[in-house]
């Protein structure tokens, strides 16, 4: 007669899960009802002790299969990408993320088979996060499996920006914005002086008249640059409030370009406009994206001194609206595209380097984010990446305690 053998008592608290069922497989057959039962129980119970406790996490936690289907994910990771209650296992990672660029991140990195360690990217959607990821695989599991964990870090790198800003850059920008103020108001009559000169030398013999002549117009000439550089610096500092309001981003950028027109037909350059015509009206501050617009399109001429051709293109991606501009031009070396948005970069004569600072600046204010890309002698293309929402902002991420 066989001998059953009665099982050991079970000590599992801190025996790894694998660990403990490999031991309960090797022992099967030889395992009474009872204790089989007893095994099961225990089992579940450590089960449900660990999905709790990574439940429980801070950071989110998410098991992908290479082909991206999520196998398991932690509470955080529902609260942190607003998941559904129902879709939860078994979905594709695009569609439980509606942030687009960060599921193309995640999943180039699974396709390439790149671990990722301590790597930060800022989401827009559901709401703007700077997020921390960390992405390995495990192939000893079957399938094999990419475990991704995110924490939010957005309070803590805004905290970081803010006593940045709050210490050097707001009283730097303030002094200046004061300096340049009241250099304005020399300014204006040195202007108007300079115009009564050049009249009055109109009595002068003709040889001195052009000499004095050559003199005031370099003289204006500077002048007008220093008003523009002031006037544009005024403009970039700024901090009037966004006015939101629902508005048809495709007819803003078309007006736009019309406006533009006369700039554009003199210069050579022909503007193919490719707009989604399902793109739906959102909330944007429209006189301030159309600066952006204007910004975007003027370098792109001064990009393009002999001619070419402007690409205007709107996208939506999930909840996102794509604008590129796509042009001919010069384009900007890999070495100087980190500087293209610091306030003075130019590589203008008549540039303030302050147009693609304000860019930056009203697309953060609008929550969204640009990105660039370039080759030199070919060309470069900007994307405006904007939130499409018809509603307002919504709150930070609940971390709210439930109040009594
Ligand atoms: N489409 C583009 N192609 C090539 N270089 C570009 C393009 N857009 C911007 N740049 C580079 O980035 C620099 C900074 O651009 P930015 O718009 O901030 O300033 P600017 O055009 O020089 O002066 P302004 O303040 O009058 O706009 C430009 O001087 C140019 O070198
Ligand atoms: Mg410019």
């Amino acid at each position: 007669m066989q001998k059953v053998k009665k099982a050991a008592p079970l000590q599992n608290r801190t025996m790894p899960a694998t660990e403990f069922l490999e031991r309960i497989i090797s022992r099967l057959d030889r395992i009474d009802r009872k204790s089989l039962e007893h095994y099961v129980q225990d089992l579940a119970r450590q089960t449900q002790f660990l999905t709790s406790l990574i439940n429980q996490s801070r950071e989110g936690i998410l098991v992908l299969s290479f082909d991206k289907e999520t196998l398991f994910l932690n509470h955080r990771i529902i609260q942190l990408f607003n998941i559904p209650e129902h879709v939860k296992q078994k979905e594709k990672l695009g569609q439980l993320i509606s942030d687009q660029p960060f599921v193309e991140f995640v999943s180039n990195a699974i396709e390439k088979h790149e671990e990722i360690f301590q790597s930060e990217f800022e989401v827009l959607l559901p709401r703007p996060m700077i997020l921390r990821i960390n992405l390995s695989f495990d192939e000893t599991q079957i399938p094999h499996i990419a475990i991704l964990s995110i924490a939010n870090v957005t309070q803590v790198e805004t905290n970081i920006r803010e006593r940045f800003q709050t210490e050097n850059w707001e009283s730097m920008l303030g002094l200046a914005a004061g300096i340049a103020h009241e250099i304005g108001n020399p300014l204006n009559s040195l202007t108007i002086h300079l115009k009564l000169l050049s009249k009055s030398i109109q009595k002068l013999p003709p040889q001195e008249r052009k000499k004095v002549e050559t003199s005031i117009r370099v003289m204006e000439d500077e002048t007008a640059r220093l008003d523009r550089i002031v006037r544009n610096f005024l403009k970039a500092t700024r901090r009037k409030p966004l006015r939101y309001e629902l508005g048809q981003i495709n007819d803003l950028l078309s007006k736009t370009i019309a406006f533009l027109k006369p700039e554009l037909k003199t210069s050579k350059i022909k503007v193919v406009e490719e707009f989604d015509k399902q793109i739906p009206i959102f909330l944007f501050d429209s006189e301030r994206i159309q600066q952006v617009f204007i910004n975007i399109i003027k370098n792109a001429i001064h990009a393009m001194p002999k001619g070419g051709m402007l690409r205007a293109q709107i996208e939506a991606k999930g909840k996102l609206c794509l604008i590129h501009f796509q042009d001919t031009g010069i384009g900007i070396p890999d070495d100087k595209l980190s500087k293209i948005f610091d306030a003075y970069y130019t590589t203008r004569e008549e540039g303030s380097g302050l147009g693609l600072m304000i860019v930056y600046q009203i697309i953060r204010e609008h929550g969204g984010r640009i990105e660039v890309a370039s080759a030199p002698n070919t060309g470069t293309t900007f994307t405006v990446i904007l939130p499409i929402r018809t509603k307002k902002l919504s709150l930070p991420e609940p971390e709210r305690r439930q109040v009594k």
